[in-house]
């Protein structure tokens, strides 16, 4: 069976902490180390695109090789040990994933990742109304909201690209059953004083959703202590597979299902049909068992490292960075200067996509487009942006790469 403690996830991940230091950045993890350990990072390939999805561990691989190898089976029916002993595991990755953000497995539901769960909450919620959104988010954070019916008010950013809390703070009403805002920007990387979100929102009433997807890979995240009421995230940028999130929330048990299908039932008769408690009842047909797997595989992986260590590391390739981009004339810069591990620009003359193809000649991935966040890019006045977004492996040399490369993108467009 899949040992879901991982003490080789663990032992590799400790072993990369504490030496070899990145020149250039202050900070305590060993990228050389650690990049060994992600064979999707080959040799010379600067990966500037872990927002978009990290790439993975070996321990994670592993952990999805060994579940859908030797260890496969159902889960939740099968009257044979194999599948009792995945039914385990499956339940052992829930609680293990719980704990991560500091919840119990009653409050994680399984969902296909970030935009499931929003959709989730925004079609099955009992008390449809108006919804606070914020410009900064993700087109996941917008489009399920409209598409379920929601009424929907947008708060502004303040002048530096974060959530302006002051004007939400006027903006929430009674009428206001949600607001839900992105915890990290995926454009800018703007962090959201989630507590604040929070007070604000209750005061009036409303519940507070937070989309996660950027800010668990980058932050310490206890979903109690921030106080909201949802809490999303997809896996595949968490270092995990993709086809895997959480839905995340206290009261998960007032929400009823929406989609139906086998394992999220009671019992079924053509006259009526009673469902399973939360979190199965969100869980219809046969779950994502391998991607569960791997996923808990991931948060040991992360765990072990230690997202104050992630963070502070991330923290110091963005300060290195935006400083060198501030210096050039022209570079505009997007996003606060305390952005965690997103950093947005603009060339002068040049488009974000010919930045991109430029910067993949020399082996720099970036990500140039609108981010799934036309609100936004309409709002900074741009149709696109050049993104670079670290991952506990970047170091500094991707970003001395990235400066080389945008070097040559000013010599061929100057
Ligand atoms: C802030 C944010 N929210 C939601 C999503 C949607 O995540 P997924 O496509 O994994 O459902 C993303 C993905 O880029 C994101 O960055």
């Amino acid at each position: 069976m899949t040992n879901l403690s991982s003490p080789f996830a663990s032992s590799e991940a400790e072993m990369a902490l504490g030496s070899g230091r990145t020149p250039g950045v202050s900070t305590s993890l060993d990228t050389n180390g650690i990049r060994d350990q992600f064979p999707g990072l080959t040799p010379g390939w600067h990966y500037l695109d872990s927002a978009a999805t990290a790439q993975k561990p070996q321990a994670v691989i592993d952990a999805c090789t060994l579940a859908m190898g030797r260890d496969y089976a159902t889960v939740h029916r099968g009257v044979y040990a194999r599948s009792a002993d995945m039914t385990l595991a499956y339940e052992a990755a829930r609680r293990r994933i719980a704990a991560f953000i500091g919840a119990t497995e009653d409050q994680v539901a399984f969902v296909r990742g970030a935009t499931e769960a929003i959709n989730l909450v925004a079609y099955a919620h009992p008390k449809k109304g108006r919804v606070l959104l914020s410009l900064i988010e993700h087109h996941s954070n917008i489009v399920p909201w409209q598409l379920a019916g929601w009424q929907i008010d947008v708060c502004p950013l303040t002048a530096d690209g974060r959530i302006d809390l002051d004007a939400a703070e006027r903006m929430l009403t009674p009428d206001h059953t949600m607001v839900a805002f992105a915890h990290v920007s995926n454009v800018l990387g703007s962090p959201l004083d989630v507590a604040r979100a929070a007070e604000l929102a209750h005061r009036v009433g409303a519940e507070l959703l937070v989309d996660g997807c950027q800010a668990v890979p980058r932050l310490p995240v206890d979903v109690a202590a921030l106080g909201c009421d949802y809490y999303v995230f997809s896996g595949h940028k968490l270092y995990g597979p993709t086809g895997i999130g959480v839905l995340w929330s206290d009261r998960l048990d007032t929400l009823p299902p929406w989609q139906g299908g086998g394992s999220m039932i009671d019992r079924v008769t053509f006259d009526r049909t009673t469902y399973a408690p939360a979190p199965t009842r969100f869980e219809a047909g046969t779950p994502a068992i391998i991607e569960a797997l791997g996923l808990a595989a991931a948060v040991d992986y992360v765990d072990a490292i230690g997202l104050d260590a992630i963070h502070a590391h991330e923290c110091a390739l963005v300060g290195s960075l935006r400083e060198q981009l501030a210096r050039r004339n022209s570079v505009t810069l997007f996003g606060p200067d305390t952005s965690a591990g997103i950093v947005s620009f603009a060339m002068a003359g040049v488009h974000p996509h010919d930045i991109g193809t430029i910067l993949d000649e020399s082996s720099v991935a970036i990500r140039a487009g609108h981010h799934c966040a036309q609100p936004l890019m309409e709002h900074l006045g741009v149709a696109a942006t050049a993104r670079a977004s670290f991952g506990l492996y970047s170091n500094d040399d991707d970003v001395a790469a990235l400066i080389d490369g945008l070097a040559r993108v000013e010599r061929i467009f100057g």
